[in-house]
């Protein structure tokens, strides 16, 4: 493999934008293509061009097959540790291959096919990556659904996606909880004007269902025999630029949004970023504590660490109480990983068990380099406590569900740069990220304003929206012509290092996991008793943001306040999902609002966070929001 020596970024960088079908024609040399592309970049076809176009390849082939050719089949792909069933269970990746094999063969029996779509509602188990790599071999589309979504969230996705099969668990498992995933799928699909016509679950010893009768099919029997048979469905080959997967992020809408991967550029671009970026070499153990329902999960518990031949740690617990706040690090010293990725809320959560750092010093993690952050904002503090007490390079970078991979991050392959607190660093190859004023003109160094991408992105990054082309450009492209919008507001200092402040939209970052407030004020306004509502993060030590929900009721409500708002809490559990973790909703008579009209959150925010704020010289009624800072009072 090429490994570029350090301290080359600025070098590197520069080339990537000067010759970018250079630049990834020889990246793209470490992946095993069945036919090469007609041309690296052609900027005739699809939203703003497509990379890889005409390549022919199969991304399990360059997962597995290819490693197990190539000496690695007795090295442990993947390993799965659960401190929730107390259980390590490891496969190598010969073993890996075999599995998938079948699984794949299974899903042809089903009659599934090239661009068919099939949708995962799963547990972090090993089997989800299997049905994620199945899919990929024979060129079926999947679709992650996070398991703390709830019934209606799977719908629309059901109904977007339309899969032709759906894999799931009979459970998932919480600290102290079992998630029946059985109810929620048979709601969903119920919901669902898209039918499945066949569902694979798995049953998991913690807690078994039933299964429907002419739809639902029991995953270890149909392993079982399809292994027993002998069956092993070959690679089937796809365009570079065929979708890979779906996945649904939160838009500004409650309506999701289907963010498309294509296999070539997201094969060159993870497998360039492994070593580059992560500085991870193949047959090193590697760990990212994410789930697979999130891009990060998608690209760094599976993907990634596959493509490069390392072995991947996929984790089923939490950073604390499962059994204890040094839970991260006998998983790092067990296994002898030499990186962890996850989000500062898990740091911020161990900080809070072990401020002192005493269950880091019981675990030998002389095999651990580097902590990698992202999800939300990497808080100074937070960056601080783990340098300290860890004494590894602590780098945050930014990326986003739509791009695949990171937009700017310190590269520790190339020679790390000099670590700022509170800032990802610096823009990784093939992105040209400027910070433009609204009329799209660049704006000074160190000049707040929106941070948005130069067209084209480079290689992984969404080419479009699943079946929307019209909705990708107007949500991304229309707003900054030449550019792709991040939606994210921020600015570059003088030495280039970018700064990612907060978003521009009503997406909240929640213990890492992005939420739209507007699609809970949906939730909210479908309450009967509900005449307006405005949603908005409030800040949180641990979770970063947490939702808070303010309500106006309707005249002549019998019920008190506060069973309105139980009733909403509820509500959002059962129609977004746990995840949201929204359990504060306020009711107020009325709510600030400018003289046209529009509801002032920055404001609320400002006062909910105990922030300086202003009067807003356009405020309707500036007593309201006196009233606002009572109702808050107590709560937060
Ligand atoms: N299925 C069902 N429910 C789920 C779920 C799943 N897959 N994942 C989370 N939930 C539920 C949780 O049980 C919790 O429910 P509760 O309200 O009944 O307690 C709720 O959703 C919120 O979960 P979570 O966001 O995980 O919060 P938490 O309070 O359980 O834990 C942290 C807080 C900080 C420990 C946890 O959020 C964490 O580890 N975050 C790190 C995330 C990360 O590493 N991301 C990778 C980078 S993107
Ligand atoms: P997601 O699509 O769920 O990965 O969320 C992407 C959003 O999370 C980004 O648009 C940012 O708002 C935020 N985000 C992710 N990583 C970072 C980071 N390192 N610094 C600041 N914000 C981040």
């Amino acid at each position: 493999m090429t490994i570029l020596q350090t301290g080359r970024y600025h070098e590197v960088h520069a080339r990537s934008l000067r010759d970018p079908e250079g630049f990834w024609a020889e990246a793209a040399r470490e992946i095993d293509w069945i036919e090469p592309a007609k041309q690296i970049f052609d900027p005739a076809v699809g939203t703003y061009g497509r990379w890889f176009s005409g390549a022919v390849v199969n991304t399990c082939y360059n997962a597995l097959d290819r490693h197990v050719a190539g000496g690695r089949a007795g090295q442990v792909a993947l390993l799965h540790d659960s401190t929730l069933t107390n259980t390590i269970t490891k496969f190598t990746y010969a073993e890996l291959l075999k599995e998938v094999q079948a699984l794949a063969a299974v899903m042809q029996d089903f009659g599934v096919a090239k661009g068919d779509r099939v949708i995962l509602y799963m547990p972090m188990v090993p089997e989800a990556v299997v049905a994620m790599l199945a899919c990929a071999r024979i060129g079926a589309v999947h679709s992650v659904v996070f398991g703390g979504f709830a019934a209606k969230e799977l719908a629309s996705r059901i109904d977007d996606a339309k899969p032709k099969l759906i894999f799931s668990a009979s459970c998932g498992l919480e600290p102290g909880r079992i998630v029946q995933y059985k109810p929620l799928l048979d709601e969903a699909i119920r919901l669902a004007g898209a039918k499945p016509e066949a569902c694979i679950i798995l049953q998991r010893p913690q807690h078994g269902c039933e299964l429907t009768a002419g739809r639902d099919h029991d995953w270890a029997t149909l392993r079982r025999t399809a292994l027993d048979a002998g069956k092993a469905a070959p690679c089937v080959p796809v365009l570079a630029t065929d979708p890979l997967y779906i996945l649904y992020t939160s838009g500004t809408t409650g309506v999701p949004k289907g963010v498309v991967r294509d296999n070539g550029g997201h094969l060159v671009a993870l497998k360039w970023s492994m070593y580059n970026l992560y500085g991870v070499k193949p047959g090193e153990v590697w760990w990212c504590g994410s789930d697979i329902g999130w891009v990060v999960g998608h690209s760094y518990i599976v993907y990634g660490p596959l493509i490069h031949g390392a072995t991947s740690i996929m984790y089923e617990g939490k950073p604390v109480g499962t059994p204890d706040a040094g839970a991260f690090w006998r998983v790092i010293s067990e296994h002898r990983a030499v990186a962890l990725f996850t989000a500062p809320t898990a740091f911020r959560a161990i900080k809070k068990e072990d401020p002192e750092g005493r269950l880091i010093r019981k675990y030998d993690l002389s095999s651990f380099r580097t902590l990698f952050l992202a999800g939300e904002r990497a808080d100074p503090p937070t960056v601080e406590w783990a340098e300290q007490q860890l004494k590894v390079p602590v780098i945050d970078h930014w990326w986003q569900t739509e791009t695949g991979w990171c937009i700017a991050g310190n590269p520790v392959g190339l020679g790390m740069l000099p670590v700022k607190h509170g800032s990802p660093t610096v823009p990784m190859p093939g992105y040209q990220v400027d910070v433009v004023d609204e009329a799209a003109k660049p704006v000074p160094a160190g000049t707040m304003g929106s941070i948005v991408i130069k067209l084209p992105m480079p290689p992984a990054c969404l080419p479009t929206l699943w079946q929307q082309d019209d909705r990708f450009k107007e949500a991304y492209l229309s707003e900054f012509p030449g550019y792709y919008k991040t939606s994210d507001a921020g600015y570059r200092d003088q030495d280039g290092y970018v700064w990612v402040m907060g978003r521009t939209d009503d997406i909240i970052n929640v213990a890492g996991h992005r939420l739209s407030t507007g699609g809970m004020e949906e939730i909210l306004a479908s309450h009967p008793d509900v005449a307006e509502c405005a949603v908005l993060g409030i800040k949180d030590n641990i979770k970063g943001e947490v939702p808070c929900g303010f309500l106006v009721l309707k005249a002549g409500v019998s019920k008190s306040p506060d069973d309105v708002e139980k009733e909403v809490v509820a509500l959002v559990r059962d129609k977004l999902g746990p995840v949201a973790a929204f359990k504060l909703a306020i009711t107020v008579a009325r709510l600030p609002k400018t003289r046209s009209g529009k509801i002032l959150r920055g404001t609320i925010k400002k006062i909910a966070d105990g922030e300086p704020w202003t009067m807003p010289a356009t405020i309707e009624d500036p007593k309201v929001l006196d009233e606002i800072g009572d109702a808050l009072k107590g709560k937060v």
